[in-house]
């Protein structure tokens, strides 16, 4: 039993009170203790006699009994000054101190491959010999998990003082943090936005990233909330944009760029990366069908005055990959070259900025 898994237990008690949001995110939980059999779990509450303390014990009790056969569980209270300390959320950025640059992977639109373009391009860097990390800002539908073949795992989570520090999971040379090896996928889709702001600072925040040179952000889809209070918290040096060649696509990239180019943010971005830029059937290697048009991401890369840093084709193989876990990018065939040439392309863009 680790203090992580009865973390995700207590998930499960939620705060009558406060919109029903749960002790955890609501910073709730000062302390676990686990001693063999014995769990003890330790609530802070900003006032003495809060009216809804005990029924929040009865129920954090509750929570472990249920998901612990034969646990002796103990809940201690500690009274704590709410306005000292940002609840639920260690806004220090520390854990970013040994990482030189933060890379937003956003696009107006979703299912453009961005998740798929964000791994992929993590693993390219790594493959030329980069230090690189990512985070899965993807609350509502993460993917790196799946995409990595690291769906189940679970990182190490230990406490330092007053603040809880999350181990990314480290494979192919890069270093994964994914809401999804915390939350129930079904959980996650009933996030208020305030909650998924939380979850996802903390994805970013509060983890042991060490020293990188890069890491990337799979920013969620769309150009939200949770985007704008992203750019603003975390100290991001840029973006790449994601598109499909479509018209639609394309107008909807507008919305990704100026995300990043309104004047509280002003952060430069990199270039576009035009995915399924064509089709190439694997039995015919060399044939390029131009289903979605030809350079549309040319044109926009144009228009919006940004490079046009790489064009991935729409392959199977790419699919497959990221179905089995194992990122097209580790390959030789010719869509896992195109992910390192990309990846090329926006270091030397990065230098250049
Ligand atoms: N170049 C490509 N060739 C083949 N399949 C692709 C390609 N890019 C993405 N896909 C597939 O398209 C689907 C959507 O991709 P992905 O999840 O990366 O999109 P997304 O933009 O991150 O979506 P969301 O908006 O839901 O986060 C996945 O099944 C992925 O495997
Ligand atoms: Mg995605």
């Amino acid at each position: 039993m680790k203090e992580n898994e009865i973390m995700k237990m207590l998930y499960d008690v939620q705060h009558p009170a406060k919109g029903d949001r749960n002790i955890v995110e609501l910073g709730m939980v000062d302390k676990i203790e686990i001693d063999g059999n014995r769990v003890s779990v330790t609530l802070a509450f900003s006032k003495h006699r809060d009216p809804l303390a005990e029924y929040l014990i009865g129920s954090t009790r509750a929570a472990l009994v249920r998901h612990i056969p034969g646990v002796e569980a103990e809940v201690k209270t500690v009274i704590k000054d709410e306005s000292k300390k940002p609840v639920g959320l260690n806004l220090g950025l520390e854990e970013l101190a040994g990482v030189r640059h933060i890379i937003g992977v956003a696009s107006g639109k979703g299912g453009v491959g961005k998740s798929t373009v964000a791994v992929n391009m993590a693993v390219a860097l790594a493959r030329l010999g980069y230090k690189v990390g990512l985070a899965d800002a993807d609350v509502y539908g993460p993917s790196v998990p799946k995409m990595t073949g690291t769906e189940g795992e679970m990182p190490e989570a230990y406490r330092e003082g007053d603040k809880e520090v999350i181990m990314p999971l480290e494979k192919y040379g890069v270093k994964w943090m994914s809401i999804g090896y915390f939350a129930k996928p079904e959980q996650a889709l009933i996030w208020r936005g305030p909650m998924a702001c939380n979850a996802l600072k903390q994805m970013i925040l509060q983890v042991r990233w060490g020293e990188l040179d890069f890491l990337l952000i799979d920013m969620p889809p769309g150009t939200g909330d949770i985007h704008i209070s992203l750019v603003h918290d975390i100290p991001l040096t840029g973006a790449v944009i994601v598109s499909t060649p479509q018209a639609v696509a394309l107008a909807d990239v507008e919305k990704g760029v100026n995300m990043f180019r309104n004047d509280s943010i002003r952060k430069p971005i990199f270039g576009l990366v035009e995915n399924m830029a064509w089709f190439t059937p694997a039995e015919l290697p060399e044939n390029k069908y131009y289903i979605f048009g030809k350079d549309g991401g040319a044109k926009m890369a144009e228009k919006y005055g940004i490079p046009l840093l790489g064009q991935i084709p729409l392959v199977q193989g790419i699919r497959e990959s990221g179905d089995d876990g194992e990122p097209a990018a580790l390959s030789s065939r010719p869509d896992g070259e195109a992910f390192v040439l990309l990846a090329g392309k926006l270091a030397e863009a990065v230098r250049n900025v």
